[in-house]
């Protein structure tokens, strides 16, 4: 491994922490946060989540942090070959598929979803969302631009799409240092300041209706943060806290992974990866927690926001939110900023979904980026078509549970187990704190030894026995959606093995070339 041909790396330590915390500040933070928060337990809910974060979430971003740095010492920026550094064992590249697999998946259904915020932006622009007065006519617009409502049809939704990918991949083609790293300093301190005025706005409702003078923001920030201290011996809701926590974080995918093997050997991971699971944190606890569920229950009072939290994040943010500011003066332009907010949120995530898939071609096929981006970009455009076309189908969900809840856990338990039992949480704690600017408390390496590899082993049991079995057997989907469910497990295990298949070209490769053992 000496004549390596140079790797791209970041380009300031402030960068790579921004380009992480632009991956983990997401869609989750303004929207999945409040709505999870409101439905278990409000107040109660944090005890769980802060655990989570202090035993799950903080460790993973560390040993993602290490191993991605690690790999990147050797040239490797996927999860296959990196994984294969800590334990040469045949199998690992394969468990290393899930490290492509899965941020693919996700970013073929989260960077449509991200266009319609676009879309949504362009709307609020011009009137025409907010002219919409009545819940009906907002999921009414809704439906109809997703051509899922009767006589409408998908083509303006087509054309934000297509910008959206060109977006992505612009900023992808122009490389990690001028193009992600770039794009992430813009864009996350632009969208926490958005926030921030779209926070103070809602903060600043009072009673909007003079006749129920019990529906005020701090009602609804009640509703949120009143502790319900009974869900705490819930099973549900420890779930459901670690479930948000790993989403949030972006861990457990890959694609910190990735980002990390572009760091120098000497780097530092502690501190900065704390400092971006901090950054996330302040987005979604503090911004995404006064937004959508205290903005609802000043409008609309404790049943409309219970309804609303229980009607799912994506009515909150494309149905509810929108209703609010065609009440308020000036609201188009708080609506630009809501969208817009999420927009920017959305695509510093969905780089970062590409980059791993990026990163394995560059590096295992010596293929420059330019024409790595250019091969993988046809490969996505097609992949994007089926969630876009068959989006009433349930694939959607499908994709999400199997790739963005799934996945996330099992190969976030399986990074753990390797780096602390098999490559030795000796190595590992030296490999962490080396060019460390500070040092991770003591009491953390038998956390990080035990604790966390159990209570992911934990999560990943109980979620297989209470999701996934109802979820195989197909419980609750419709007779006629079921076709398109079963088609769209048989294409993600035929993406899997694509996949496999080229990792395993690839190592043979690599192997004649004696890079790889
Ligand atoms: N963290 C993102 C959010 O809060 C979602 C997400 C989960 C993600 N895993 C990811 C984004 C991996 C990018 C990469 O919306």
């Amino acid at each position: 491994m000496s004549e390596q041909k140079p790797r791209e790396q970041w380009g300031t330590k402030l960068g790579v922490i921004m380009a992480v915390a632009g991956s983990a500040v997401g869609l989750g933070n303004f929207l999945r946060f409040p709505v999870q928060a409101a439905q278990n337990g409000g107040g109660a809910f944090m005890i769980p989540y802060f655990i989570s974060f202090l035993l799950l979430g903080i460790p993973l971003m560390w040993i993602e942090w290490a191993i991605g740095r690690y790999g990147g010492l050797f040239g490797h920026g996927s999860a296959p070959f990196i994984l294969n550094r800590l334990w040469k064992h045949r199998v690992v590249k394969y468990l290393g598929v899930i490290g492509i697999f899965g941020p693919i998946v996700v970013f073929i259904y989260y960077t449509y979803i991200e266009s319609w915020l676009l879309g949504y932006a362009f709307f609020a622009l011009t009137g025409k969302l907010l002219a919409i007065a009545t819940p009906e006519g907002m999921k009414g617009f809704l439906a109809a631009y997703q051509g899922l409502a009767p006589g409408s049809n998908i083509w303006t939704a087509y054309i934000f799409f297509l910008i959206t990918f060109a977006l992505n991949f612009y900023f992808l083609y122009r490389g990690v240092q001028a193009g992600i790293e770039l794009l992430c300093k813009i864009a996350l301190p632009v969208l926490f300041l958005f926030g921030a005025i779209v926070a103070v706005r809602v903060l600043t409702f009072g009673a909007p209706d003079p006749a129920r003078p019990d529906w005020n923001v701090l009602n609804g920030l009640g509703f949120l943060w009143n502790p319900d201290f009974s869900v705490l011996t819930n099973a549900n809701v420890w779930l459901a806290a670690a479930g948000q926590i790993f989403f949030t974080l972006s861990v457990g995918m890959g694609a910190i992974l990735t980002y990390a093997s572009y760091l120098k050997r000497g780097d530092d991971v502690v501190l900065s990866g704390l400092t971006a699971a901090s950054t996330n944190e302040l987005a979604e606890v503090v911004l995404g927690g006064s937004i959508v569920i205290p903005a609802a229950f000043a409008f609309f009072g404790l049943a409309g926001a219970t309804a609303a939290a229980h009607s799912g994040a994506f009515n909150l943010g494309f149905v509810t939110m929108p209703l609010i500011f065609g009440q308020i003066p000036l609201g188009e332009i708080f609506a630009l900023l809501w969208f817009a907010l999420l927009f920017l949120a959305g695509l510093t995530s969905s780089v970062s979904l590409a980059e791993p898939a990026v990163a394995f071609v560059c590096d295992e096929f010596d293929l420059d980026r330019k024409t790595a981006i250019r091969r993988l970009g046809v490969v996505l455009f097609i992949l994007m078509q089926f969630p876009i076309f068959f989006l009433g189908h349930g694939v959607v969900d499908e994709l999400d549970f199997w790739a963005g809840t799934f996945c996330l856990v099992l190969f976030g338990t399986i990074e753990a187990v390797l780096f602390v039992w098999v490559f030795g949480i000796e190595k590992a704690w030296d490999e962490m704190h080396h060019g460390a600017e500070m040092r991770i408390p003591g009491f953390y390496k038998p956390i990080i030894k035990y604790v966390t590899p159990l209570f992911l082993c934990f999560i990943l049991g109980f979620w297989f026995y209470q999701q996934a079995l109802p979820l195989l057997l197909m419980q609750g989907v419709s007779p006629e959606a079921r076709p398109y469910v079963l088609a769209t497990r048989f294409g993600l295990i035929l993406l899997f093995l694509a996949i496999a298949l080229l990792v395993r070209i690839a190592w043979y490769r690599k192997k004649a070339q004696g890079k790889v053992e």
